[in-house]
């Protein structure tokens, strides 16, 4: 197990260079998107992007994934594989971004709706946004990790919302996935660690209208599906724990 602790500038600027990458990325692929456009069109300008500054899809290095991003419509929650789907006015699309340059990984992801989309789903984006920034806001060295999931879930909670529980956050930095392994993003009562100075994890809270649960087609395909279905959004950003509080490693130009 690699315990990933950023000790220096050098490092945290390679993690800031890559989640930067990933991060427009993802902006690059929203402003191209459109109805009638397929997914693997969709994720051919992310390829085109993360080729262009020098950086590897991550899923695709590491778990063979068939595809440089995740696209994710309606139904799909997550790991949504790109192909012959065609996006569609009113659909929602969570894009997910996580690539690696120089050794270092980032990790991000966002949802969008395509216009016109529903007032539910417009007040869903907005609060999928939120929830992820009640999660971040409780990271600083020092912290209970428990701390994130009971923020998240109290806004859930309070403003009628659903989390799936089977989709945690994760620590990343010289993986897509390592220590502190998974994080809760909804309350869990056995979680008793404690941030540290320098750790590097992700928050990436799925907020729902009544789905609880990611579950796969029994068919060993990548895409995971809403259980209940039901819509559901994800925003996710890469961060570090500091002394004075997160450090976000994928913001966009
Ligand atoms: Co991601
Ligand atoms: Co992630």
């Amino acid at each position: 197990m690699i315990v990933v602790v950023v000790s220096s500038e050098d490092e945290l600027e390679k993690l800031r260079h890559i989640g930067k990458i990933c991060a427009n990325a993802i902006q690059v692929m929203a402003k191209a998107m459109e109805p009638g456009m397929t997914t693997r069109e969709l994720d051919l300008i992310g390829r085109q992007h993360l080729d262009a500054h020098g950086a590897q899809s991550a899923p695709e290095v590491c778990y063979e994934f068939p595809g440089a991003t995740c696209i994710s419509i309606n139904e799909e929650v997550a790991h949504g594989v790109p192909g012959d789907r065609v996006i569609a006015a009113g659909d929602l699309v969570n894009i997910d971004v996580s690539a690696s340059k120089d050794g270092y990984f980032g990790d991000t992801g966002a949802s969008f709706g395509v216009a016109p989309v529903a007032q539910k789903t417009t007040r869903l984006l907005r609060d999928g946004k939120r929830a992820m920034t009640a999660g971040i806001n409780q990271v600083k060295s020092g912290a209970r990790y428990a701390l994130i999931g009971d923020a998240v879930g109290k806004f859930a909670k309070k403003n009628g919302y659903t989390l799936i529980r089977n989709l945690a956050s994760h620590g990343v930095g010289q993986s897509l996935h390592e220590y502190p392994e998974e994080i809760a993003t909804w309350p869990n009562r056995h979680e008793k660690r404690l941030m540290k100075e320098g750790q590097v994890f992700t928050i990436e809270p799925f907020l729902s209208l009544g789905a609880t649960f990611a579950e796969d087609d029994d068919e060993g395909n990548w895409t995971l599906y809403s259980e209940p279905r039901a819509l559901t959004v994800q925003f996710e950003h890469t961060l570090v724990a500091s002394r004075s509080g997160p450090i976000i490693l994928t913001f966009p130009d």
